[in-house]
């Protein structure tokens, strides 16, 4: 969950231009369509095959922090739900479930491939009230004031602009209606991403750079700025900003667990910024994350602590 230099959670290095903006509130700013292609040219190009290599763990580690807070969430039923960055639509079938015929889901995603699967998975469902739409949550024609809610797990870190995405949304929100959010906390209160990269920064020097404010699985780690991001976007009325803890698997076996934390995980972002010497100590690597892995084994996979909030706030 740590991307761009090829990891799902993507930290992603942009110039100082094209790093994550606070705008004031108008209507969609088709500024950033051209802005955020990268974004969703990583996302189409280089995480698709590791998120379907990877999907048991991501969706399963998303769903272990969604299935604590969904029902609070108040969606009933006759509901108009839109799911941000819906990824392979696991949490729009749940919430079709719950809204049921007489409601509707829209998926919005950038990824054409995810949406294949989505779409696929939704018919053998049988829950026509869910569908997708392709496209870029920042500046999507979304309807105005059309949805009950919007929800989103996990996908509102990895825009170019959270901000504006925000914005969209609030648009299309019936006056009543809410925003609903889960959002990792720091890597410090996650240690199933800290510690991989905490024992790999002991072999290898940290990433040139130093922190980035842009898209990247931390990016609404501090309640103060998600506070602000909100009140930017059109939701200064926050309902609910709650801690959600829970283990997640990172692996089925140790190797597994290995390939998960350097394919997908902040560790592999230092391997690949050492260049040669990441490549050449790779073994030694993979040794140590083995060694701290095997902390964690269960009989059924490799399960570590992990953190996020869960967040609602009002339209009005
Ligand atoms: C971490 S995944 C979360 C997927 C899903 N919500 C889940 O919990 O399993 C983030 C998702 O956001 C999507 N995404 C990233 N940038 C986007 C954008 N600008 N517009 C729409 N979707 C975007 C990605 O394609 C990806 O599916």
């Amino acid at each position: 969950m740590f991307l761009l230099s090829g990891t799902p959670y993507l930290r992603v290095k942009l110039p100082p231009q094209r790093r994550q903006t606070r705008t004031p509130m108008t209507m969609p700013d088709t500024t950033a369509a051209q802005t955020n292609q990268d974004f969703i040219a990583c996302w189409n190009e280089i995480l698709t095959p590791k998120w379907i290599r990877f999907r048991h763990l991501l969706s399963g580690n998303g769903q272990r922090h969604s299935d604590l807070v969904l029902a609070r969430f108040g969606v009933k039923p006759g509901d108009k739900v839109l799911d941000i960055g819906c990824g392979f639509g696991e949490t729009c079938l749940e919430i079709g479930r719950l809204v049921g015929p007489s409601g509707g889901v829209d998926g919005l995603d950038c990824t054409d491939a995810f949406l294949e699967i989505a779409n696929r998975e939704r018919d053998e469902a049988g829950l026509s009230q869910v569908r997708y739409l392709v496209g870029d949550a920042q500046v999507y024609p979304l309807p105005a004031a059309h949805y009950d809610v919007a929800f989103a797990r996990f996908g509102v870190m990895f825009f170019e602009s959270a901000v504006r995405a925000l914005r969209n949304t609030h648009r299309a929100l019936t006056p009543d209606g809410k925003v609903c959010l889960i959002v990792w906390r720091s890597m410090a209160d996650n240690p199933a991403w800290g510690e991989a990269k905490r024992a790999v920064l002991e072999l290898l020097p940290p990433p040139a750079g130093g922190a980035t404010c842009g898209p990247g699985p931390f990016s609404w780690a501090d309640e103060d700025t998600d506070r602000r991001m909100l009140a930017a976007a059109g939701f200064p009325n926050v309902e609910m900003f709650e801690r959600v803890d829970a283990d997640v698997c990172v692996g089925r076996t140790i190797d597994e667990a290995v390939d998960y934390q350097i394919l997908v995980g902040p560790s592999g972002e230092v391997v690949r910024e050492a260049g040669e010497e990441g490549k050449r100590r790779l073994p030694e690597i993979r040794e140590r994350l083995g060694a701290l892995m095997r902390r964690y084994l269960r009989d059924d996979g490799v399960y570590m602590p992990s953190s996020s909030w869960a967040i609602v706030a009002k339209k009005r």
